[in-house]
């Protein structure tokens, strides 16, 4: 097996299942150091979060067993001293940080109309604020050392509209316009930035969507149907091979660029 990553510290948010899980075990596998993220405990919405400090735990365990190091914060993207203080004593303990994941994210159906306040402010400031904020505590280690790769998961639903998530796909559109001038803003120090639109992935977020519309997931993955590939969902292990080729010098001239991962849905 490669070691790409051996000695690299990889920050990553939304760690403790989905994508984040699978992207952190992928990074551990290739001898990287993981600094890993999530929220520790319940949040009010969406209603399908029941996140728990055992899923850290539990991740931190998965990640010895590969024989890699790891370092689990429990907090909250939007909570600034939550991630000011993940970040500075995950950099210490493994000496910086050099590729930032920011992958935590909600969704939640609703017409655009019938929303309210709490939830639109919810969703924009977990998935947009919290980027951002996790990326300002991460950018100056990185202009430190001259180098980074900051990975933002998007979603097809940044690119495109979609019906009953308004709010999740104006979040997810953002973090576009935010890449690409962090892009502009930090080329000249060495560092790349960019975004990942997945189509469906198979993870608990489907899973709890699914619960929420008392529906199946494949109903769910239905709905956003439009894979020219015919099938219903990508898996994690899509995004973690993705992720890992842009974060390693294979990619060295991507940047500010939106990466797809959409089996062919935006083709149509
Ligand atoms: N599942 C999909 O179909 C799909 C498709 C495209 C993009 N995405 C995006 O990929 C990312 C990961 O999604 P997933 O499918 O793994 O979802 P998931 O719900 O399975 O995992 C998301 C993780 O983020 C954490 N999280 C949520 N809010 C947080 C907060 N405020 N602070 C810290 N951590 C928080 C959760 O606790 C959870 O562990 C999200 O940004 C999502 O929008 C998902």
């Amino acid at each position: 097996m490669t070691r790409d990553f051996e000695n690299k510290t990889v920050f990553i948010t939304g760690a403790a299942k989905g994508q984040g899980r699978g992207v952190a075990l992928a990074f551990a596998k290739q001898g990287a150091n993981i600094i890993a993220f999530d929220l520790g405990e319940k949040i009010e919405y969406p209603a399908y979060n029941r996140s728990s400090n055992k899923e850290l735990e539990v991740l931190k365990e998965e990640v010895i067993a590969l024989g890699g190091k790891i370092e689990i914060f429990a907090g909250d993207v939007r909570n600034a001293k939550d991630v000011q203080n993940a970040v500075e004593n995950g950099a210490k303990s493994f000496g910086t940080i050099d590729i930032l994941f920011s992958n935590a994210g909600i969704c939640a159906y609703c017409l655009s109309h019938e929303l309210t306040e709490n939830e639109w402010d919810a969703m924009i400031d977990i998935n947009l604020k919290g980027s951002w904020l996790v990326s300002k505590y991460v950018i100056p280690y990185f202009i430190k050392q001259k180098s980074g790769v900051i990975i933002y998961n998007s979603s097809v639903a940044g690119l495109r509209g979609m019906n009953r998530i308004s709010h999740y796909a104006a979040s997810k559109h953002a973090l576009v316009g935010l890449a690409k001038s962090q892009a502009i803003e930090l080329a000249p120090h060495g560092v790349r930035v960019l975004t990942i639109h997945p189509t469906g992935v198979n993870t608990p977020m489907n899973d709890g969507l699914a619960e929420m519309e008392g529906s199946t997931p494949i109903e769910i993955a239905e709905r956003s149907a439009g894979n020219l590939i015919p099938v219903p969902w990508v898996e994690v292990e899509d995004v973690a091979n993705s992720v890992l080729f842009l974060a390693s010098d294979k990619a060295r001239y991507i940047t500010g660029s939106q990466y797809l991962l959409d089996a062919g849905l935006l083709t149509r």
